[in-house]
């Protein structure tokens, strides 16, 4: 280990050095308070250096590209949510956003929130149609300077139940919003993306990350972080950033326990008998009261989330991953780290099982 031995003598052996140079006859001096004012040094210059590096990010975070108010920024699901928030921040911020509504009650909603830089078109990401058209009036509107960015945040979730209360096409539908969506309009979008030189924000989940639940949820959110992987990679050469946004949970429509304990109550009614028996009553009732009890937690911050999108879409260098809230970065994050079997350990602790479990 040649670099070892160049890293100079300890600094007992310093130490040593400078007791032999007193001249015979003087009173050695203790090496301990040399020892200790050089370990003093040692810490000093590592916490500047900590300091500095840290100042270093803080500035480079806060490094803005420049000419914002040129830029167009086309977002998914902005009848609510996340994404209708974020219409509205980038609106005051001055960037002419390009907000695709699902419905056109929404659309109508949201202009009247904003100014006349904001522009709304109705689009449904499960259809090809729509997105054609939508890409289209996207073109006619950025012109020659390309689409700086596009969010892609639409999306949509079901009931937490077993995989096995649910049908083929219970995994289509969520996975056409939430990932087939996704992906067909950033290939809609991609040419005018890749003309700006912009960037691709695309919304997973901390469940993307982390499988807690069965269903096409966190199948689709896994999708996206391996869509978005690839995607960074190939747009690289271009110039084109991709970022990922992974909240935790917020309070939003797509979290609205009643509507979910809806759908958990209607995958139950259409299971057969056998399933029923199989996991009782008792587990849909500690199911639905998870819904209840875990609502509380979710952070009604939803600025949280919006502000990883903005930095994703304005500052010179942008995250490849953004957590957002404490859930995502304290728990769901770390564990997603953790062994495998500690994680199915913590579920099975934690979930009540089926009646029929061994
Ligand atoms: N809230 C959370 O805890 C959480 C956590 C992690 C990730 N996310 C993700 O964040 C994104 C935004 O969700 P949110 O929490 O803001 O919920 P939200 O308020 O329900 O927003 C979702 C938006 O997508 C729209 N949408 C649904 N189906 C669509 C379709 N087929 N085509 C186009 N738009 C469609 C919805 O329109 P309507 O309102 O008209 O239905 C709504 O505007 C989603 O991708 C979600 O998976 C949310």
């Amino acid at each position: 280990m040649p670099g070892c031995l160049e890293a100079g003598p300890p600094p007992t052996a310093l130490c040593a050095l400078k007791s032999s140079c007193l001249n015979r006859g003087q009173t050695l001096v203790s090496p301990q308070p040399a020892v200790s004012v050089l370990c003093k040094a040692m810490w000093l210059y590592l916490a500047a250096l900590v300091g500095l590096c840290y100042l270093l990010c803080w500035y480079r975070e806060r490094q803005v590209v420049s000419h914002l108010p040129d830029k167009f920024v086309f977002i998914t699901g902005c009848d609510s949510g996340f994404g209708n928030l974020l219409a509205r921040q980038l609106d005051m911020r001055g960037l002419k956003v390009l907000a695709a509504c699902l419905t056109e009650k929404g659309a109508k909603e949201l202009r009247a929130q904003t100014s006349d830089r904001l522009q709304t078109v109705t689009l449904d990401v499960t259809k090809t149609e729509s997105i054609t058209a939508a890409a289209q009036w996207v073109k006619e509107r950025v012109g020659d300077r390309g689409l700086w960015g596009l969010v892609n945040n639409a999306g949509i979730a079901q009931a937490s139940t077993p995989n096995e209360w649910l049908t083929k096409q219970d995994f289509v539908d969520i996975l056409n919003v939430n990932l087939l969506g996704v992906i067909e309009v950033t290939l809609s979008l991609l040419p005018l993306v890749r003309k700006a030189r912009g960037r691709v924000v695309n919304v997973s989940s901390v469940m993307g990350r982390v499988s807690l639940f069965g269903g096409g949820y966190c199948i689709s959110k896994y999708g996206v972080e391996a869509f978005s992987d690839s995607l960074r990679r190939e747009l690289s050469y271009f110039g084109v950033k991709v970022a990922v946004i992974e909240p935790g949970f917020f309070n939003t429509s797509i979290t609205n326990s009643e509507r979910l304990m809806q759908s958990f109550q209607e995958k139950w009614d259409r299971l057969s008998l056998e399933v029923k028996q199989i996991y009782g009553e008792k587990f849909l009732a500690s199911h639905m009261k998870r819904l209840v009890v875990l609502k509380p937690l979710f952070s009604q911050d939803l600025s949280l989330v919006t502000n990883c999108m903005e930095h994703a879409l304005t500052a010179c260098h942008p995250h490849t991953r953004y957590s957002a809230g404490w859930d995502a970065k304290l728990l769901y994050l770390p564990m997603s780290y953790l062994p495998t079997f500690l994680v199915d350990a913590w579920m099975y602790w934690l979930s009540s099982g089926p009646a029929k479990a061994l």
